[in-house]
């Protein structure tokens, strides 16, 4: 392992927007500590590509953050954590990599055993079945429902959130009948959190949200604390880097941290 200093930042990577969602609850469980954000904005949506385009264009992230002497990286991804899973080994001794699902599992299987647990994701994600495996390696006696919903991270990161349209969206996924009866729902894309509130009011709020961020974000402050890697010091700078620059994700970006970020576009890919 490459030795890495308190002061180094947190990588953290994702399509677009969606990561922000993880960026965010890591900035408040984690004040001190320096985020570099990878927003791969050129190649987005994630979910809707082929496993080997997806592992290439992780693969570059994970070494531009290597470069950047990131202390951890957090594959804020679920596209991109269920299919390079096998391939991070090949990092294991050059920095630590987390993704958004291991926590997830964890907390489902230390507290909602003897249940329906429905699963939402991207094609990417759902293809994989990563979550019912991962769960039933522990645990059998979860039931695990997962639908693919393709439609819901384009329009999120189209701003499309409480509209007419994306209503109709949401009510024809959620309503499918692989989901009835369900006493939580898992949202295994990380743009989701954006449309919690929707798809809480669609079940009345009678299902149990497990957003990933929050439980990732104290994983992470565990794993952190214990490697003796939690940065004390209180001057913190956050870089957020798209492959393809948008006014967009310029906006989602200030939005999520509230004062002027420094947006910056690198061409990590040559096609
Ligand atoms: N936010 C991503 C996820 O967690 C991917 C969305 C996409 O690019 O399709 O799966």
């Amino acid at each position: 392992m490459i030795s890495a200093k308190k002061e180094n930042p947190i990588g953290i990577f994702d399509s677009g927007i969606g990561g922000l969602t993880i960026a965010n609850a890591i900035k408040k469980v984690l004040p001190n500590e320096n985020i570099i954000y990878f927003g791969d904005t050129e190649h987005l949506p994630y979910g809707e590509k082929s496993n080997e385009a997806i592992k290439k264009f992780s693969n570059k992230i994970i070494d531009f953050l290597i470069a950047k002497q990131c202390k951890i990286i957090i594959i804020a991804c679920n596209s991109a954590a269920s299919v390079t899973e096998k391939e991070l080994i090949k990092y294991k001794n050059i920095v630590p990599i987390y993704n958004v699902i291991d926590p997830v599992v964890q907390v489902i299987i230390d507290k909602y055993q003897n249940s329906k647990i429905g699963v939402i994701g991207t094609k990417a994600t759902i293809g994989t079945n990563i979550y019912a495996k991962k769960i039933h390696e522990l645990c059998g006696n979860i039931d695990v429902c997962c639908l693919a919903t393709p439609l819901l991270a384009p329009m999120i990161e189209e701003g499309f959130i409480s509209e007419d349209i994306s209503q109709t969206i949401i009510s024809n996924y959620l309503s499918h009948h692989k989901l009835k009866k369900i006493n939580h729902l898992v949202l295994a894309c990380t743009h989701y959190p954006l449309i919690e509130k929707e798809i809480s009011n669609y079940f009345n709020k009678k299902v149990n949200i497990i957003d990933s961020s929050k439980i990732t974000a104290n994983y992470i402050y565990h794993e952190i604390t214990a490697k003796n890697l939690l940065n004390k010091a209180s001057q913190k700078k956050h870089h957020f880097y798209v492959s393809n620059y948008t006014h967009s994700f310029e906006n989602s970006a200030k939005f999520f941290f509230e004062k002027a970020i420094k947006l910056e576009e690198v061409k990590l890919f040559n096609h």
